[in-house]
C-alpha cells in the first residue's frame, strides 16, 4: 500500500495520463492519496500508519504561477497560425478579389450634379455624366461588374413602369452611355424590374382585384430586358421574383439574336427590411409590401428551391439577396447548384453599418471587410456592395495581399 503511494510511482502515473492528454489517471491518484491520508492520521485506527504527505497545493492560480502542470500542456497549438499578418494570410482559407465585386449604382434621370443619398452616406443618385466617372472608377479599381439601376422623373412614372423599355428611359440611356464609356473593361449589368418605374411602386403589373400578375408581368419584363441588352449590357438581372421570368427573358433574348447577353437572375430574394433605405435611394413609390412575391425570411429550402428552378430555366448566375443575414441560405445555394452564386450585401446591411462607424462604434473599414469576407466564405463567388470600389481600393494598398 505505501509503496502505491510513494510520490515517484504518482508522477510516473501523471505521465502517462499525459500522454492520452487527459489527465484523468493522476487526478483520481491524488484525491486518493489525500483521502487515505486523512483516514490513516485519524484515530480510526488504534495505531497510525505512516503516510507521505501529500504535495502542497499551489497557494497561487495556475495563471500567475507561470506553468501549466505537466498533463495539461497543449501538444495542438493551432495559435501557430496567427503569429503575423503573413502568417495569417499565408493560411486564410477565403480570399477576396476585386474582380468579384460589383457596385450597384443609381443613375436619376433629370439631375446635373450627383446627390447624396440620406439614408445611405457615400452613395450617390447619378447624373449620366457622373455615372460615367463613377464607371471609370469602377474600371480603375479593377471591379467586376456595375449593376444600374434607373430612377425616372415623377412624371414618367405610369402603372406599367413603360419608362423601363422606352430607349429613351433613363435606366437604357445609362447603360448605353457606360457601355460606350468601359466597352469590355467592366461588365455592364442592368437591373430588370419595374419597381422604380411603376407609379404604385410594385415589381409588376396591379390586377383590379390588386394582386400583382404574374405571367403579364413577364412579359414586360421581358420587353425591358431586351431593350437593355440592345441598349449595350453585358449581363440582365431580373429582380422581380415572377414565376416563369427566367426562361421567358432568355427566351426572348434569343429569339433576338442576343443569346451572348448574360443573365443574372435575383434567385432567392427575401421579403426584406433591410431594403428599407434602397426604397428611399430610388424615391420608390411602393405602398404595402412585396409578401405575395418575394420569399418569406423565416424560409430556407425554398431559397434553395428558387434557384434550383432559375438554374433549370437558362439563369447563368444564381443570386440570394440580402446576403449577411441570409449566410444559411447562400451556403446551401453553393452547395446545391452548379452556377456561381451571388449574394447582394443590400442597403440596410450598408446603412447599419455606416451608422454605427459615423458614431464611432465600430471600426468602419475592419467591419467592412469582415462583413464581405464572411459572405464569401459562406459560399459566394460574387458580391454586390456599395463598397466595393472602397474594398477595391484597399486590397490594392496592402499589395492585393489580402492582409487584413
Ligand atoms: C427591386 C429591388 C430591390 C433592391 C434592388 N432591386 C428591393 C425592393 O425594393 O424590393 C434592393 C437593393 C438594396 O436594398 O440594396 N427592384
Amino acid at each position: 500500500m505505501a509503496h502505491h503511494l510513494s510520490p515517484e510511482n504518482k508522477h510516473s502515473n501523471s505521465s502517462e495520463g499525459r500522454k492520452d492528454h487527459t489527465g484523468e489517471q493522476a487526478k483520481v491518484k491524488e484525491v486518493r492519496c489525500e483521502e487515505f491520508a486523512a483516514f490513516a492520521s485519524s484515530e480510526n485506527l488504534s495505531s497510525p500508519l505512516h503516510v507521505p504527505t501529500p504535495p502542497p497545493v499551489p497557494a497561487t492560480p495556475i495563471s500567475q504561477f507561470g506553468t501549466l502542470p505537466e498533463h495539461l500542456t497543449p501538444v495542438l497549438r493551432p495559435r501557430r497560425l496567427r503569429t503575423t499578418p503573413v502568417m495569417r494570410n499565408l493560411v486564410a482559407q477565403t480570399r477576396m478579389t476585386p474582380g468579384q465585386l460589383v457596385l450597384p449604382a443609381f443613375v436619376r434621370d433629370g439631375i446635373d450634379t450627383p446627390h447624396e443619398i440620406l439614408s445611405m452616406p457615400g452613395v450617390f443618385h447619378h447624373s449620366l455624366d457622373s455615372i460615367r466617372k463613377l464607371a471609370v472608377d469602377a474600371v480603375e479599381a479593377g471591379i467586376g461588374a456595375i449593376d444600374l439601376f434607373g430612377i425616372p422623373r415623377e412624371e414618367d412614372k405610369d402603372p406599367y413602369g413603360s419608362a423601363a423599355w422606352d430607349d429613351k428611359g433613363i435606366l437604357n440611356r445609362a447603360i448605353a452611355a457606360v457601355r460606350a464609356e468601359v466597352g469590355d473593361d467592366l461588365i455592364v449589368c442592368a437591373d430588370t424590374c419595374l419597381d422604380e418605374f411603376t407609379d404604385h411602386g410594385h415589381c409588376g403589373v396591379v390586377r383590379k382585384d390588386g394582386v400583382i400578375d404574374n405571367d403579364s408581368t413577364v412579359a414586360l419584363y421581358c420587353q425591358m430586358a431586351l431593350t437593355q441588352a440592345q441598349a449595350g449590357a453585358h449581363m440582365v438581372s431580373p429582380s422581380g421574383m415572377m414565376d416563369g421570368q427566367v426562361a421567358a427573358i432568355r427566351d426572348t433574348l434569343d429569339e433576338n439574336g442576343l443569346s451572348e447577353t448574360a443573365l443574372m437572375a435575383y434567385s432567392a430574394k427575401y421579403a426584406s427590411a433591410f431594403f428599407g433605405p434602397f426604397r428611399e435611394a430610388v424615391q420608390c413609390s411602393l405602398q404595402g409590401d412585396r409578401a405575395t412575391y418575394q420569399q418569406d425570411p423565416r424560409n430556407r429550402r425554398e431559397g434553395v428551391y428558387e434557384a434550383l428552378l432559375d438554374e433549370a430555366e437558362g439563369a447563368d448566375i444564381v443570386m440570394v439577396k440580402p446576403a449577411g443575414y441570409y449566410l444559411d441560405v447562400v451556403t446551401e445555394v453553393a452547395q446545391t447548384s452548379e452556377l456561381p452564386v451571388a449574394a447582394y450585401q443590400v442597403s440596410g446591411e450598408y446603412s447599419m453599418i455606416e451608422a454605427a462607424c459615423a458614431k464611432g462604434w465600430l471600426d468602419r473599414r475592419r467591419t467592412i471587410m469582415e462583413s464581405v469576407h464572411c459572405i464569401v466564405r459562406a459560399g459566394a463567388d460574387i458580391v454586390l456592395t456599395y463598397w466595393a470600389i472602397e474594398i477595391a481600393n484597399w486590397l490594392r494598398d496592402t499589395g492585393m495581399t489580402n492582409r487584413n
